[in-house]
């Protein structure tokens, strides 16, 4: 049977499926909703509702409750109670049916009942933590978000440096951790790595090409506590999409992986990353992530760095297939509701306004890479001139706070003109420092992906001369 949409009413029985959950957030005091790739921290009276959805009580059971407990009308309850159901349903944060594990298990914080506010000042703590394990893959792909200087196995962190890591990363606040790399799976202590994660109370996401798993690692993995796995895929055309992956025969083997994660009912996120050579492969790739079994697919355009920014001139959609991308993924949205989420990541060159990048530097996420360094993000290390300190040598707390790189962009004061004095400072940070570096040399300078930064004209240049360059040469991501 095709998933269909559950439309919300009195006699539905909300639970959450696995990989969504409630989690006391104990550094901030605070109950958050914990699911792929996403974090929500509902108001008290959302978590009343919440609270409910225990696979045992039916919505109207809930709405009788909260009338009653509100001293308030029941027919406004049950309103706003299925209208934001509906929106769980949708999300595939929310099932339907009686569940025989019984009622979420939610480490509860005594009295706790209202959510704190986390950024500014010294109360800003990390929420996501991206473990970069290695930078080892049997793939080449031409927009590896990797530096092109890779790092080899015996730089790499041992298990007991990773597990201190996680250790560090759940008790500073860190609430979800995706492991990463490369490929993560070559690392044989990965089960370990994430067991120790979930002892710790973290949301786990594996982040995997998936040509190396199989059901005895997916079964470790699943017995560890894994939480969620994203696989990412080149195109749904066995040819290209290996051309594309530089491995013959990896597209063969991500299908059987994702049947696999099907199997052992783990939540799956198909990841596929566009561009002008796969493109037109884009109806077919939402379909191929219906029939795998995902909740979720990210369409994610390229971004321009690092090994992307090699290959920029191979890759770069015209701004006419990026149109017609985005029209694509607008009607499967519409039609696949409550059935398919999709996530759509638009390229920069092609935006008015730049995306506030990791939710600012220093302020919602750091990298760790494989051989210990800590990084705001993932491509900080192409910035010139600043100064990365590892776990082997500090605490990843002090690192966070007090170290030169975290500091130097955080929050709104390092700004030059035009962002300086700009409305939009706050909400998207000056966009991305590591764009704005490859493409002025200057990572304090305005991203030129913006409108209003005096170098964007020659981004929208760039953008039309190479996106209708006759080039289809990839440079492979390679060692040395
Ligand atoms: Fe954002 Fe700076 Fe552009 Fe204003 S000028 S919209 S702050 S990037
Ligand atoms: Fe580094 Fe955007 S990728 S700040």
């Amino acid at each position: 049977m095709p998933p269909t949409r559950i439309l919300a009413d009195e006699s539905c029985i909300p639970h959450f499926p696995r990989g969504v959950r409630l989690h006391y957030d104990a550094a901030r005091k605070r109950t958050v909703l914990l699911a792929p790739e996403r974090l929500l921290t509902p108001d008290s009276e959302a978590l009343q509702i919440l609270r409910r959805c225990d696979g045992r009580t039916a919505i109207g059971v809930i709405v009788d409750e909260l009338a009653a407990g509100y001293k308030a009308e029941r027919s406004i309850v049950l309103v706003d109670v299925l209208s934001m159901l509906q929106g769980l349903f949708d999300k595939k944060f929310l099932i339907n049916g009686r569940d025989s594990d019984g009622p979420t298990q939610v480490p509860w914080a005594p009295d706790q009942a209202e959510p704190v506010a986390v950024s500014g000042g010294d109360e800003r703590l990390p929420v996501s933590l991206l473990a970069e394990l290695t930078h080892r893959c049997p793939l080449q792909c031409p927009y590896c978000s990797n530096p092109l200087d890779l790092m080899r196995a015996s730089d790499e962190l041992s298990t007991d440096e990773w597990m201190k890591v996680i250790d560090q990363a759940a008790a500073m606040g860190v609430l979800q951790i995706h492991f990463s790399g490369g490929e993560p799976l070559v690392r044989k202590d990965l089960a370990d790595l994430v067991r120790c994660a979930s002892a710790n109370g973290l949301y786990t996401n594996l982040i995997t090409s998936g040509v190396l798993l199989d059901s005895e690692k997916l079964a470790a993995l699943a017995q560890a506590g894994l939480d969620h796995i994203q696989i990412s895929f080149q195109g749904v055309e066995e040819n290209s999409a290996d051309r594309v992956a530089g491995h013959r025969g990896a597209h063969a083997k991500k299908l059987l992986a994702a049947e696999l994660v099907r199997a052992f009912a783990i939540p799956l996120t198909v990841n596929a990353v566009v561009h002008r050579q796969n493109l037109h492969q884009l109806p077919q790739l939402i379909d191929m992530a219906v029939e795998l079994g995902a909740a979720r697919l990210e369409v994610a355009h390229v971004q321009y760095l690092g090994w992307a920014l090699k290959n920029r001139a191979a890759l770069i959609p015209t701004a006419d297939q990026f149109e017609e991308a985005t029209r694509i993924v607008e009607a499967a949205r519409d039609r696949l509701k409550g059935v398919l989420v999709i996530d759509y990541v638009i390229p920069d060159y092609y935006a008015i306004r730049p995306k506030k990048c990791m939710g600012g530097w220093g302020e919602q996420f750091l990298n760790v890479t494989p051989s210990g360094r800590v990084l705001p993000c993932h491509a900080a290390e192409s910035i010139a001139g600043l100064l990365f300190d590892s776990v082997r040598e500090h605490s990843l707390s002090w690192i966070w706070r007090d170290s030169s790189a975290f500091q130097k962009f955080r929050g709104t004061d390092w700004m030059s003109e035009p962002c300086k004095s700009c409305a939009f400072r706050e909400s998207d940070r000056g966009g991305c420092r590591c764009q704005a570096f490859a493409l002025t040399g200057n990572a304090a300078s305005t991203d030129p992906t913006c409108a209003l930064s005096p170098r964007h004209a020659e981004i929208v240049a760039i953008a039309d001369i190479e996106s209708k360059a006759d080039h289809r040469h990839f440079s492979y991501r390679t060692f040395g």
